[in-house]
């Protein structure tokens, strides 16, 4: 895998580079501000590099999930100003993807400049299943540069025009963020120092069995809490009232504890609500003892200080998932106290992206407590369940 600072060891001033960054923020609904502008900054140094070394870069990046046509709740326009606010300069939007206002803008930088691309799922093309759709998005995209960068680490586990296929019809190369993360996730899958203690939560069990799966062989301990836990504690036999639990996956999570044999650790007591509200009212039950009208949004003190010890003598950690519903203050407790208990650990420690790397921010966790806090959500668990990711193979020689 070449990477950006090989393409600028070539001389890469005055050429034109096309950079695949992934600045898909959180926006406030109503006032579509950038919430959270962690991804953003997670690119600037592949783009101060290029900049820097005189190129012309043209960056491609997507926003939420437009359903293939422009949108406006979907364009980029924030990410262009809050991009240009931190470079300390104007970063212009095209007002397409790869049309004739992107083109035109496109051979018009001069060295050092940076110019957006509009939303790249603003064309349906670039989440096509078929191929010659993708690639002749691919084939528009090319004729923008001399050269292409993969720096968009939380898409590289999606088979998309501006992932994979452009990457087929240009000289390629990873980005620095692409590099650091593949430096980290690497440490957690080549003999990891141990004790290896792996923190899942988030809402969906469907979602992270297969991580589960391909995780459970190599860790010293496993700590389940959020919504997910719930089809554990029935797994085991436990009544958990009205909280979330997908019971078709119960008899998996059955097997699963069973083959941990004793490596799954669960909460033993949770913070209850009646309603999904922040007023309705919480109390801390057992886990064992959740009442039949009650939802369970959080995970209690108890055990906190249970997982708080868990990962106290971790020399390897990784965390993905909130431990319940931390946008109400009434839930957040435990995701804090899970957060706080893996910035204290004193070996690696990786944050998982999306929702998780989301709440230390929100919290107003010091990210630096951190080993590395990923931006790739999805990409990581992927990468983490051994998967072929298409952005990374495309990029490998
Ligand atoms: C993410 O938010 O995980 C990445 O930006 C990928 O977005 P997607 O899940 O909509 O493909």
């Amino acid at each position: 895998m070449r990477s950006v600072d090989d393409l600028i060891g070539e001389g890469v001033s005055g050429r034109r580079v096309l950079l695949r960054a992934d600045l898909n923020v959180p926006l406030d609904k109503s006032t579509r501000e950038i919430t959270d502008d962690g991804r953003i900054r997670a690119s600037l140094p592949t783009v101060q590099a290029l900049r820097e070394a005189g190129a012309r870069v043209v960056v491609a990046a997507h926003l939420g999930r437009p359903k293939g046509a422009p949108d406006p709740q979907f364009s980029l326009a924030p990410v262009a100003a809050r991009l240009g606010e931190l470079l300390g300069t104007t970063v212009p939007l095209a007002a397409d993807v790869a049309g004739s206002d992107a083109v035109a803008r496109a051979d018009a930088l001069g060295d050092g400049d940076v110019l957006l691309l509009e939303n790249v799922r603003f064309e349906a093309a670039e989440t096509s299943k078929d191929d010659a759709e993708r690639g002749a998005l691919a084939d528009r995209l090319a004729t923008l540069a001399d050269a292409y960068v993969d720096d968009a680490f939380g898409a590289v586990h999606r088979k998309h025009a501006s992932v994979f296929d452009v990457a087929e019809r240009l000289p390629r190369y990873a980005g620095r963020l692409v590099a650091r993360e593949l430096e980290v996730l690497t440490r957690l899958t080549t003999e990891p120092e141990r004790p290896y203690v792996v923190v899942l939560g988030g809402s969906k069990v469907s979602d992270k069995l297969a991580v589960i799966e391909a995780l459970l062989p190599k860790v010293d301990r496993l700590l389940v809490g959020g919504g997910m836990c719930f089809t554990f504690l029935a797994a085991q036999g436990h009544g958990v009232g009205s909280s979330l639990l997908e019971a078709d996956q119960v008899d998996t999570c059955r097997r699963l504890l069973a083959e941990a044999d004793g490596r799954i650790v669960l909460p033993v007591d949770v913070v209850c609500s009646p309603a999904f509200a922040a007023d309705a009212g919480s109390t801390v039950v057992d886990a064992a003892a959740i009442p039949d009208d009650q939802m369970g949004l959080d995970v209690g003190p108890r055990t906190v200080e249970l997982f708080a010890g868990e990962l106290s003598g971790a020399r390897t950690v990784f965390w993905n998932g909130p431990m319940g519903v931390f946008e109400m203050a009434p839930f957040q407790a435990g995701t804090r106290g899970v957060a706080e208990a893996v910035a204290a650990v004193s070996g690696l420690s990786v944050v998982g992206g999306g929702d998780s790397a989301a709440a230390v921010r929100v919290l107003g966790l010091h990210e630096e407590s951190y080993g590395h806090i990923s931006t790739g959500g999805g990409a990581s668990l992927e990468y983490l369940e051994g998967r072929e990711l298409p952005g990374l193979a495309v990029l490998t020689d």
